[in-house]
């Protein structure tokens, strides 16, 4: 995988929102998968604001959620369709219709898992997938020893990303769902090219697992290993414990111009 080490979030969302708009000109039809989280923010923003400059027509791109609470209502300020709505679909003026995720609050949970595991290789596959990561090495939910194959399902959260989710739900883990649905690595490892972002110490340790670590299902983002095309996205402080920092910095400074991420 490539790491790619940037010096603060703008820049790491500059860059990222440089590879979309790319995308997206080379297929204007493309699906780009989005993740939820403080970390993805700058990407969204550096996108609209090519957008608003008219630097890259949005109208026929396709967006995939990665993972919803389940039983949350869609219209609850805090269910991701809900967030995904206000911090990607708004801003970037894409339909409704537009927009794929997985049924939180289905009352058959594992047909509507399946159900959405179907309507991603329906519509083609994911081609750009935007990741963060939890200060516990997960991926969308894939908790530590998420089997590497899985598929779209319920999975049940750690009280330590309830803890750390609890600040969406006004500070109060009561409120934070025990359980969620999120794509399997699997169905992650599916799209064409995967893009993981970090920001901040907090994620060092995390970082270092998924990067220089060996493939293992308790660091879920480490099977971005076995990925052909990925690329991780990291701040000074999320890279802070990586032993190959300075080889790198090194290699992306001598890469062609031309080749992107
Ligand atoms: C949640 C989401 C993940 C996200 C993680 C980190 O658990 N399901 O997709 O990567 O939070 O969030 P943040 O970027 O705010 O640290």
């Amino acid at each position: 995988m490539e790491v790619v080490i940037v010096p603060d979030a703008k820049a790491g969302g500059e860059l990222v929102a440089q590879a979309l708009a790319e995308l997206v000109r080379r297929k204007p039809d493309a699906v780009l998968g989005v993740a939820t989280g403080s970390t993805p923010l700058p990407v969204y923003e550096a996108l609209t604001a090519k957008v608003r400059a008219g630097a890259v027509d949005v109208s026929r791109v396709r967006i995939a959620q990665l993972d919803e609470y389940v039983g949350l209502p869609a219209e609850h300020p805090e269910s991701y369709r809900s967030v995904l709505r206000r911090e990607v679909l708004a801003p970037l003026g894409i339909d409704e219709a537009a927009f794929m995720g997985p049924d939180g609050a289905a009352s058959d949970i594992v047909a509507a898992c399946q159900a959405y595991d179907a309507a991603l290789a329906g519509a083609g596959g994911v081609d750009l997938q935007i990741l963060g990561i939890g200060t516990d090495g997960h991926i969308g939910f894939n908790e530590p020893c998420s089997s590497l194959a899985s598929r779209t399902r319920i999975k049940t959260l750690t009280e330590q990303t309830r803890v750390d989710n609890a600040r969406f739900f006004d500070g109060d883990i009561t409120q934070v769902p025990h359980h969620v649905i999120t794509q399997g690595i699997g169905t992650i490892l599916d799209a064409r090219h995967l893009v993981l972002l970090a920001s901040g110490e907090g994620k060092a340790d995390a970082v270092a697992a998924s990067v220089e670590g060996p493939v293992a299902s308790v660091c879920p983002a480490s099977a971005l290993q076995l990925h052909p095309h990925a690329t991780v996205v990291v701040d000074e402080g999320a890279a802070s414990k990586l032993k190959l920092g300075d080889y790198f910095r090194y290699t992306f400074a001598n890469k062609p111009a031309w080749q992107g991420i």
